[in-house]
């Protein structure tokens, strides 16, 4: 057989570089679209919410509060705990979504673990499968579902709150048309966007504080991003934007608050990394992930 010449080498070599070249710039540049594409998004959000970010930021600290009807979030407050709205005291709001516990209950009934209520507002499509679109909808579906609160119709809520006296004057304070369906939804939706898990430690390295995080948690803050979660988990809650095969995407921010993951409440955060796409990890990188997400 004849010897490869000199030049064929050559040739092979420069054939393989240029195969190289084309791959590295056809990788840069999906990189580019997919950044482009999620900066379009949370422009677009940040829109829609009155936040005050640069949407080319891909962390931002989360805010404590944006702007809203205060009367009316009030209100929606109290209607969070509100047995009328419910058919038992274990079925209002905040049973199943404890404040102070991440915004889940980890025992709560029908068998799936509930998705916070932190952080909600920076979504549009809700439900395990993304099947309800638009706050006012969630809110709907919340108290009517035999699943959840079980309390009829919104106009069967809204008579047996005209029942009485204090309440209606409380509508009257808040909306100019007083006490309507519409009004008690409205109500729950104001309340929502007062609801984040903000100042926590990853809040306070996004705005600048570099010791915020410690050498693990950083080593595990970069394996997020070099294992790609942030092609799901993206945005201001880490999550909440996207549906992926067939399931949303839950917000990250607020998870070192929640004891259980997932809809069958798993508690061992590390098998919920083994879990994921990309999670088959060495045990050091997946621990130092774990570290990141108790920053979160
Ligand atoms: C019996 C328990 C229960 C009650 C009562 C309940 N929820 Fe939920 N909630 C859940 C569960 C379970 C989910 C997750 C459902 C899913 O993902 O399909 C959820 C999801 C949510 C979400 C997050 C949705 C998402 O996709 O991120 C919000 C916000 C929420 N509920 C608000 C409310 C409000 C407001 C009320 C009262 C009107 C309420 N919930 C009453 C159990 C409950
Ligand atoms: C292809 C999209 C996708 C990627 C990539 C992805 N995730 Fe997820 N993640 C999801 C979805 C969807 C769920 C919810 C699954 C469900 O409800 O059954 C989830 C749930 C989680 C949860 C549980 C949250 C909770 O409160 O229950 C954690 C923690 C998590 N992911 C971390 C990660 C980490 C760490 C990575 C990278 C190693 C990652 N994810 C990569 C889509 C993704």
């Amino acid at each position: 057989m004849e010897k490869p010449t000199h030049r064929t080498t050559v040739i092979v070599i420069c054939a393989l570089a240029g195969a190289a070249t084309l791959f590295c710039a056809a990788w840069w540049l999906a990189g580019s679209v997919k950044a482009a594409r999620q900066a379009a998004e949370r422009q677009e959000l940040y829109k829609r919410l009155g936040i005050d970010a640069d949407p080319k930021r891909e962390f931002i600290p989360l805010p404590d509060i944006l702007p809203h009807n205060a009367p009316a979030a009030r209100l929606g407050q109290s209607l969070f705990v509100d047995r009328r709205l419910a058919r038992s005291p274990y079925r209002v709001c905040g049973a199943c979504h404890r404040l102070n516990e991440g915004g889940i209950d980890a025992r709560a009934l029908g068998g799936m673990l509930p998705r916070t209520a932190y952080n909600a507002v920076f979504a549009d499509v809700f439900l395990h499968d993304g099947s309800v679109t638009g706050m006012p909808a969630l809110v709907r579906h919340m108290i009517g579902s035999t699943n959840f609160c079980a309390g009829g119709s919104v106009s069967n809520v809204a008579e047996r709150l005209a029942a009485d006296d204090k309440t209606r004057k409380m509508f009257q304070l808040a909306y100019t048309d007083g006490l309507t369906a519409d009004n008690v939804v409205n109500a729950l939706v104001e309340y929502q966007r007062t609801l984040f898990t903000s100042r926590r430690k990853f809040d306070y390295w996004c705005s600048g504080r570099t010791n915020a995080l410690d050498a693990a948690q950083l080593r595990g803050f970069d394996i997020f991003r070099s294992r790609r979660c942030t092609d799901c988990h993206y945005g201001p809650a880490l999550g909440t934007l996207k549906v992926a095969d067939g399931k949303k995407v839950p917000g990250l921010r607020g998870i070192s608050q929640r004891r259980a993951y997932l809809p069958d409440a798993t508690t061992n955060i590390v098998t919920v990394i083994e879990r994921m796409p990309k999670g088959d990890l060495e045990d050091d990188d997946r621990d130092a992930l774990a570290a990141f997400l108790k920053t979160l």
